[in-house]
């Protein structure tokens, strides 16, 4: 076989693609029919595909590449483990330097007594660690029976099957036998969407005391967690109302139930803080990270865990581990990523540069015909699209249809945007320039009014009733 390299034809790359790659949360069938566009290299906020265009990437990748593309500090950091310890495990009583400063690192970022590292290779295994270690840390405190955990309907926590059962994704729960035993699904604090007549105070207090009703329900010698992403991201950048978060920490804190902050989005500087903990001002026992901890340079995801979860859980044998834990060529990559988000002051430019003055730009759009509600949190924004922009209606036509007209139109405009149903999302990274937002916002602009026309031109502007 020939070498498949940068310089074939596109079409040559598809057909090779479709013949032999299957696409995670895609229906492989038509796009082989389509042929995927091959992105070839990147740098910056710029991705190139393999027809030379040059095209933005509003959404850092997958929300991970909070430093940008193309940081050669870190491709020298990957080529100097290597050469120096490729591969080494940290089960059986050993250790490397990489997983210890960057474990020491972390503990030191991450907020209160947050000092404890579990690694994992991305956000679904830290999060079946999380589930694994919640129970395992009851069942050592004589509470065996404690073990369910609670989370929330449209929250994703990964696609393995532990933590694809604490996600409320519908259409992952319609395959594959899950969720698992003993996980329980509370409302989304989603006021756009669900909010009726209510305000958007009085909703997130009523969403919030759901996880009280459940608890009660279930008895409170039962529950042993509750899991949130501190801002919503695959669900479509859910904010939930202020009142939300204060009475879901006076819930926990009633009824001593943990509390599992879900940063694997949100973590390192996305919502204009290290964590999303500190911006939504809540004291998660254990908070999941990933993505942005090497702003996906290298595969690596984490359990960061408080003194009290880990003295107990270090009480006892956790039999639980995965091969790459503590992996010293990610480890070596995230930490050079960390310093790099501190010596350049990447999270303070999100506060007092890119956040604000995306914020400004985003919310121009909201005059557009199409857009309902535009909600930023830090670098994470979302609209909502809507026929009809007054009474928060949602469109006929089946829920995405819109939303995934109007992502076809950024595509064809150089634009990565992607859309949760019908809401559009964005999540670039951190350093992008006010220049760059400028590009990013006429190009969003473009798309909105091209979908607009399209909508207008099927009869799909139409309302459901
Ligand atoms: C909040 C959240 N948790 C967990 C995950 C899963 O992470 P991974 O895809 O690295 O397994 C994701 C991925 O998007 C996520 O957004």
């Amino acid at each position: 076989m020939t070498a498949i390299t940068n310089h074939m034809p596109t079409a040559e790359l598809q057909a090779l693609d479709a013949a032999h790659h299957m696409h995670p949360f895609t229906e492989n069938g038509a796009l082989a029919e389509k042929g995927a566009r091959v992105i070839t290299r990147a740098k910056g906020v710029y991705l190139t595909d393999s027809e030379g265009a040059e095209i933005l990437d509003a959404m850092a990748g997958l929300w991970c590449v909070n430093i940008g593309y193309g940081r050669d500090e870190l491709a020298e950091a990957a080529a100097r483990q290597i050469r120096e310890l490729p591969y080494y495990n940290t089960f059986f009583q050993t250790t490397h330097v990489p997983v210890i400063a960057l474990s020491a690192k972390l503990a030191e970022l991450a907020p209160g007594d947050l000092n404890h590292v579990f690694f994992a290779s991305g956000g679904s295994d830290a999060n079946d660690t999380n589930i694994r270690m919640v129970r395992t840390y009851w069942a050592e405190k004589g509470k065996p029976d404690k073990k369910v955990i609670i989370s929330r309907h449209n929250a994703y926590h990964g696609s393995s099957v532990g933590s694809a059962s604490l996600g409320g994704m519908s259409g992952m729960h319609a395959q594959g036998g899950i969720p698992i035993p003993d996980i329980h699904h509370i409302n989304q604090p989603d006021w756009w969407s669900e909010g009726g007549n209510m305000t958007p105070e009085d909703f997130g207090l009523a969403r919030a005391r759901e996880l009280e009703e459940a608890i009660l329900e279930l008895g409170e010698d039962r529950v042993a967690a509750f899991i949130a992403e501190p801002v919503q991201g695959a669900g479509g950048v859910i904010v939930a109302p202020d009142t939300y978060w204060p009475e879901i920490q006076r819930i926990c804190d009633k009824y001593e139930i943990l509390l599992i902050a879900d940063e694997v989005i949100c973590g390192f500087g996305r919502t204009g803080n290290w964590f999303g903990s500190e911006t939504l001002r809540i004291r998660p026992h254990i908070m999941t990270v990933a993505k942005g901890m090497s702003s996906g340079y290298q595969p690596i995801g984490a359990s960061i865990v408080c003194d009290e979860v880990a003295a107990v859980i270090g009480a006892c044998e956790f039999n639980h581990g995965y091969t790459y834990s503590g992996h010293p060529v990610a480890s070596a990559v995230a930490l050079e990523n960390l310093r790099i988000l501190q010596e350049e002051r990447v999270i303070e430019h999100v506060r007092d540069v890119a956040a604000p003055y995306l914020k400004q730009q985003l919310e121009t759009l909201s005059d557009h015909p199409l857009v309902g509600e535009v909600k930023i949190v830090g670098m994470m924004g979302s609209i909502a699209l809507t026929p009809h922009k007054d009474t928060r209606a949602k469109f006929a036509s089946e829920a995405g249809t819109a939303g995934l007209i109007c992502r076809e139109r950024c595509f064809a405009n150089n634009l990565i945007m992607r859309h949760v149903g019908d809401r559009m999302v964005v999540s670039p990274p951190l350093v992008i320039t006010p220049d760059e937002i400028d590009i990013l916002i006429n190009r969003a602009r473009k798309s909105l009014d091209e979908c607009h026309a399209t909508l207008k031109e099927r009869d799909l502007m139409r309302a459901a009733s």
